[in-house]
């Protein structure tokens, strides 16, 4: 089982953790979650992301990490653009939908229109970045997808955001 209680484990530990470990890890580290979608000569495809980066302001560009392997990844490789629509707090159930859901299922809720690249921009997200693919690097199981900002929508209010393997509405502000 997992180290569950309140002593930290040492960082010098002789063995790297497992991965379990570190997916177990990682679901403490709270994040906002965004969709990132893309449709052309590939298909329309889309995923639930919580790996979403801001990368550079000149040119903007931000990153997103897939598994290689789904197919939304192998369809952003062929259409060479995407879209991350970073959800609101009112949007967990399409966090859920584009998760799980069949695909052909997953874009029949919300209002969907395109911008520059043609990947689908979802209506009322927190923002949409729609992004021309610059560059991908693989990394074991995932490949970073960095994408440069072609076009972009902001609605604002409260994100969605993810803990623990749950969605929360991200909006007290904490002053230090
Ligand atoms: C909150 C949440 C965050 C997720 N973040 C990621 C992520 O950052 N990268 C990833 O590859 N999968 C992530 N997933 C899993 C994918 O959304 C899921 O595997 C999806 O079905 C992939 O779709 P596809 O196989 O049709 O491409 C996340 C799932 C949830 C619920």
């Amino acid at each position: 089982m997992y180290n569950t209680n309140s002593k930290p484990r040492p960082s010098h530990a002789a063995a790297p953790p497992s991965g379990d470990a570190f997916v177990h890890a990682m679901r403490f580290a709270g994040t906002g979650v965004s969709l990132v979608t893309t449709d052309g000569e590939a298909g329309r495809f889309g995923a639930t992301v919580s790996a979403m980066s801001s990368l550079s302001k000149a040119p903007p560009s931000l990153l997103v990490c897939l598994l290689s392997e789904s197919r939304t990844a192998r369809a952003i490789h062929a259409n060479r653009h995407f879209c991350v629509n970073v959800l609101a707090a009112h949007q967990a159930s399409l966090a859920r939908g584009f998760a799980s859901l069949p695909l052909e299922q997953r874009f029949a809720t919300g209002v969907w229109h395109t911008l520059a690249s043609g990947a689908p921009v979802l209506e009322r997200a927190a923002s949409c970045f729609d992004c021309r693919l610059a560059r991908t690097v693989e990394h074991g199981t995932h490949t970073i997808f960095i994408g440069e900002v072609e076009a972009l929508t902001t609605s604002g209010g409260a994100a969605l955001y993810y803990h623990d393997g749950r969605f929360h509405i991200a909006g007290d502000v904490v002053e230090a």
